[in-house]
This record gives structure tokens, sequence and C-alpha cells, in this order.
């Protein structure tokens, strides 16, 4: 691009700031009584310095003086009133700080191909989240993917941190959550009751800087759980679990792993099956259950459990059918004719689930080191909306959240750090299991 064309746009683009920031200064009024209060002050002033210096400027008494002249002398304060109120107004709609922000993002290259920085045009308090400072960006055209791609960068040169990333109002505008550098998430959360959620299918995941995270399963009905061993994956699969039974569900769990991680406690609240054959049964008892709430609903004319339940004062409950280290059960290498069909079968039982659990509040949530597509076919992975990723190298990363975010963010030595399809980056909650 030549000098000339760079030159052009950054006029447009400078007119267009000069626009959005008197917009801005406008809205603020609104919003603030100080902030009318001063622009009236300062009307006021004028008016007075004009009325008391008015015989100063009788330009018309004096002779030798052009007629012209004498026209714009008597424009002098009502331009200087108009201009001055204009000049308050976009002050009030400019955000402290907007020009060192350019000047880092120049830093660090986060530029257009016109050269071109993102520009700050508004920085408030999120009103749901008060922890947390929103940097509104116009975006100059910078897509979201490459504000992540820098995110690092971006956090260093603000000296803060980012929670997330996320489009505007339009796909000019670019809204970065950020938190004061120096707040971190603490390596330990202890689980307290009182975090339960009241209702039935929220269930919370653990704390990121912005405070509590949950997952809707009533919203996204299905949670995949991957990242390298020593992750934290059983800690947190047990948590929701826990929770889970709290709030009544039925929970099955497949533990293929020896039994170790799910000590006697969990058998007496839980369903635990260890082998193939107790797995299918379960399975498909469970795409049974589905079935047979399918025609309920439909009798109803219900959409969803929640409904059914709140119109026809029945308590059916969610099921949830909980796997840790799926791998151990749908990995078919080096298996007999006869173990390859077992696992087929477990793998459609999981389909079905998978596509229609959400309606009839039948949940799965799946653990595995690394859910690639020899584990875990494309039927069930594309209806696991929810996905988290521990501890993980970039290709783990990249199969779990198809962008290599987890490998950049959590620390080789962390456990129970995680990061949520939606870029939220949590630290999630120890429980005491005896206090199940
Ligand atoms: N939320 C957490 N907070 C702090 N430490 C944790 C948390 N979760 C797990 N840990 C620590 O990490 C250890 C390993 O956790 P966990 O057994 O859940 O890992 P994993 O991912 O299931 O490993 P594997 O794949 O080998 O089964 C725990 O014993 C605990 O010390
Ligand atoms: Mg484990």
């Amino acid at each position: 691009m030549k000098n000339e064309e760079k030159e052009h746009l950054y006029k447009q683009t400078q007119k267009r700031y000069l626009w959005l920031r008197f917009k801005n200064g406008c809205m603020s009024l609104k919003n603030s009584k100080l902030k009318r209060l001063t622009l009236l002050v300062f009307g006021i002033i004028v008016l007075l310095i004009w009325i008391f210096n008015k015989d100063r400027f009788r330009l018309d008494q004096m002779q030798m003086v052009s007629p012209a002249f004498i026209t714009l002398s008597k424009l002098i304060f009502p331009v200087a009133l108009i201009s001055g109120e204009l000049f308050i107004i976009i002050l009030f709609g400019t955000p402290c700080g907007c020009k060192s922000v350019t000047d880092n993002f120049r830093r660090i290259g986060l530029t257009n191909s016109a050269g071109e920085t993102p520009e700050l045009v508004a920085k408030y308090k999120d009103k749901k989240q008060l922890e947390a400072t929103v940097l509104e960006f116009d975006s100059v055209g910078i897509p979201p993917k490459e504000w992540e791609d820098k995110q690092q960068r971006i956090e260093a040169v603000l000296n803060v941190h980012i929670v997330k990333i996320r489009e505007g109002k339009d796909k000019r505008t670019i809204r970065l959550y950020t938190v004061p550098a120096s707040s971190g998430l603490s390596d330990k959360n202890e689980w307290r009751d009182s975090y339960l959620i009241k209702d039935s299918s929220t269930l919370v995941l653990g704390r990121s800087l912005l405070g509590i995270v949950t997952v809707d399963l009533a919203k996204i009905p299905h949670i995949l759980l991957g990242g390298s061993t020593g992750s934290g994956k059983t800690v947190l699969l047990k948590t929701l679990l826990m929770q889970a039974i709290r709030k009544g569900a039925v929970v099955a769990i497949a533990d293929f792993k020896g039994g170790v991680d799910f000590p006697l406690v969990w058998h007496k609240k839980c369903r635990i099956c260890f082998d193939e054959d107790r797995l299918i049964e379960l399975l498909t008892e469970l795409v049974e259950e589905l079935e047979r709430r399918k025609v309920l609903f439909r009798e109803q004319g219900c959409p969803n459990l929640d409904e059914y339940n709140k119109r026809t004062g029945a308590q059916l409950p969610r099921q949830i059918f909980a796997c840790d280290e799926v791998a151990e059960v749908l990995d078919k290498t080096g298996l007999s004719k006869e173990q390859k069909d077992k696992v087929s079968l477990i793998e459609s039982r999981l389909s079905v689930i998978a596509r229609q659990g959400r309606a009839f509040g039948i949940h799965l949530i799946l653990a595995t080191q690394r859910p690639d597509a020899n584990i875990l076919s494309g039927q069930i992975r594309n209806n696991i909306d929810c996905r988290i990723c521990g501890r993980a190298d970039n290709v783990l990363s990249q199969i779990i959240l198809d962008s290599t975010a987890a490998a950049e963010q959590i620390a080789k030595d962390m456990a129970g750090r995680f990061l949520l399809h939606d870029g939220t980056l949590f630290q999630a909650y120890l429980i005491n299991e005896n206090s199940l």
C-alpha cells in the first residue's frame, strides 16, 4: 500500500474515532450529573466573560477596521462556546490512557495491513462481573482470532489478565474483559456446599478470575473432559458428579481403571460398572429410558424434562452417565472380533444419548487423556459441546478445543487448571468425597 493511501485511510479512521468519542461523550452525559454540570458551568463562564467584556470588543466603533473583521469579532464568543462544549463532550467520550494503549499495540505489532492499531473507544466496569474492566476497541478489521493468538503479548503490554475476548454488538468492536495483572487464580479451591446452584441442571466447574464458572446441562447437555495424566480430570469429574447426586440426579459410572478412583462411598450413591457386559446393559437401559421419556413428553406436548416435570408434577430425575478414561472402553486396537462388536454396540448407544439426550435429561460426562478420532467417533464428539481441557501439549489442546490455547495458558505443573471451550480459564474445586 502506498504512503498516500495509508495517509488517506489514517485520516478517515481518525475522523470516525472523533465521531465515536463524541457519541460516547453524549452517552456519558446521560448517565453523569457531574458531567452535565461541568458543561453547564463552562457555558455560564463563557457567557459571563462575554457579558463583562462586550465593550472591549466593539470593533464597529473603531475606524480603519474592515466590516468582515467586525462581523467575525461578533462570532468569537458563540464559536468559543460551541467549540469548547464540543471539546469537553469529546473529552468525556475519550477513555483515559487510549494513546498509550495505541502505542503499546504498535509495539507488539497488533496492526492491520494499513498499519493502523485498534483504538480504545470505551472503558467501563462489567455490570454482571464487577471484578472485570471491559476495554472496548474499534478493531480496525483485526479478527477475534488474531486477538486470541496475540493474547499473551497484549496482556504483557497492557499489564492485565485477559479473562475473555468477545466481539461487540457489531463486527467492528472487540471487547477485552480484563482484571489487574496482580490478581491471579488460586492453585487450590476447596469445595463448599454453599456453592451448589439451586436449579436441577447447572453444575459448578470451578473458579475463574471473574468468579464461579458453571455449565447448564439443560443447554449444553454433555461434557468432554481431556488432559494429560495428572491434570485433574478425575477430581473434576467427581466434583461434577457429587453436585449431580446432591441435585437428585441418577448417576451411573463406568470405571475401567481398576476401581481405585471411586472408593466405596461412591458405590452407595451411584451405579458403577467395571466390565463391558454390565456397561452394555446399563447403556441399553438408558436408551430405553430415553425412548420411554420420548413417548411421555410427546403425549404431554412437552419439549424438555423441566417443562414435563413442571406441567405434570412428575419428578423425573436427570440421568448422568459418566466414564472416566473412556479410551479404556472404546479403544479397539488389538481386540478380537467379538470384543470389537461389543465396543461398537457401546459406541452406538453412546451416540444415541449424545444426539438425543438433551431434551430428555440424559447426559454424558466423558473423561479421557486423548479423545482423538480413533477413540471417540465423530458422531459422539460432534454432539458434545462442552469441551474442557486440562494441562496439555499443542496436539492434545487442538484435539479437544480446536486451538492450542490450553497448551499456552496452562503451566506444565498445574493440576486442576482447565480451559473451557469458550476460552474461560478456571481452577476446579477439590471435594472431600467422604462427605458425599
Ligand atoms: N482442582 C484441583 N486443585 C488442586 N489439585 C488438584 C485438583 N485436581 C487434581 N489435583 C491434584 O492432581 C492430582 C491428580 O488428579 P487426577 O487424578 O484427577 O488426575 P487425572 O487427570 O485424572 O490423571 P489420570 O489421567 O492419570 O487419571 C490429584 O491427586 C491432586 O493432587
Ligand atoms: Mg484420572
